[in-house]
């Protein structure tokens, strides 16, 4: 049984998850995967912060203490600059990296991959694009095998929550937005949600996986400008308006767009609803397929952080035996 002591930065909504989960599953993994998982310290801001089922006996505020006493690191404070520099710190000394934060990667994704590479060190993203669909292990390993030709999907929850509560309740933008944030869904600053820029970070997670092409063409659109009357008249045509992440392969390079689209009712991302996500993906041999489900949220983003934390820290790949058929 491998022991891997776990440093956890952050201790908010999906970092307390994160704790809840490994306590719930602990067992299972044990078995199943032959590691045994343990939070070893944790990093927050305020220590005396109430965190129900928390020990606070692993809550520090000192960094380093949690970078250079683990094994292997969880990053889920957010934000480029502390949290950049703390995963900086553990690639360079070789430690795994398991990290929810698209906006770091979006910045600094090739310079981080390029420092783990140079330091043996992995690094784990899934929980960064649509929280708990494993979106990214589809396009990285489930998918190796086949060419992909584009990804179509829902990538932002706030988004869409305000648009079907626009199309829903009749109300307009101001008001649902207002909504989102009193139901948790939105920021309180909801700037990147609401113009796109956060579907575009993901979506160029996503088509840098698929088509690792660095020639990319991007157009973005938010829903800040979006009208009741533009729902309604999308409703008369047996239409609904959803906020719609495509990115295509072209000869030499990729376009990726962010942006407002009509679909009709019996189009698969008109039934995706409130704050769930959704991806299609065409591929060339396999043809289209369809992911739905929590792009967020405390225990859905959790699970996806922890799925990266024990493929990391198995020593090797499990060999499926068949043993539990009969
Ligand atoms: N929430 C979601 O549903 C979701 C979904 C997908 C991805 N993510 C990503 O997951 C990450 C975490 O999100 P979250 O919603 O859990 O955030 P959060 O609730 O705001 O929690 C952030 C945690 O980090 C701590 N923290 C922040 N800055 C710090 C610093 N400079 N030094 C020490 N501690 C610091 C905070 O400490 P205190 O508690 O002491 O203030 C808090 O515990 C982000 O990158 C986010 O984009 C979140």
């Amino acid at each position: 049984m491998r022991q891997v002591n776990i440093g956890l930065l952050g201790c908010g909504t999906v970092g307390q998850g994160f704790v809840r989960l490994i306590e719930r599953e602990r067992e299972r993994i044990r078995v199943r995967d032959g590691v045994d998982l343990r939070v070893r310290r944790i990093l927050v801001r305020d220590i005396q912060k109430e965190r129900t089922g928390i020990d606070r006996s692993l809550l520090t505020t000192n960094a380093i203490e949690v970078i250079d006493d683990c094994d292997l690191l969880v990053e889920l404070i957010g934000g480029v600059h502390s949290a950049g520099a703390y995963v900086r710190r553990a690639l360079r000394d070789g430690r795994d990296v398991v990290t929810a934060n698209k906006a770091l990667l979006a910045e600094s994704g090739r310079e981080l991959f390029a420092a783990a590479s140079a330091s043996g060190a992995r690094i784990g993203f899934e929980a960064s694009v649509c929280g708990g669909i494993p979106i990214i292990r589809a396009i990285e390993r489930g998918l190796a095998g086949d060419s992909i030709e584009s990804l179509t999907g829902i990538l932002n929850g706030t988004c869409n929550y305000i648009l079907t509560r626009m199309e829903e309740r009749g109300l307009d933008f101001a008001t649902a937005l207002r909504l989102a944030q009193d139901r948790g869904f939105a920021e309180a600053d909801s700037t990147l949600d609401v113009t796109g820029m956060d579907a575009l970070q993901k979506l160029q997670i996503l088509a840098e996986l698929a088509f690792g092409s660095s020639h990319v063409r991007t157009k973005v659109h938010g829903i800040d400008d979006i009208s009741r009357q533009e729902i309604e008249q999308a409703r008369s045509r047996r239409c609904v308006v959803r906020h719609v992440a495509t990115a295509r392969r072209l000869p030499g390079g990729a376009e990726l767009r962010v942006e407002r689209r009509e679909l009709p009712e019996s189009h698969p991302l008109a039934s995706v609803r409130d704050e769930n996500n959704a991806v299609i993906i065409r591929a060339k041999a396999v043809g289209e397929m369809l992911f739905v489900g929590k792009g967020a949220g405390s225990l859905p983003t959790a699970a996806a952080v922890l799925s990266d934390v024990i493929e990391i820290s198995r020593a090797e790949a499990r060999v499926y035996t068949g043993e539990n058929l009969t």
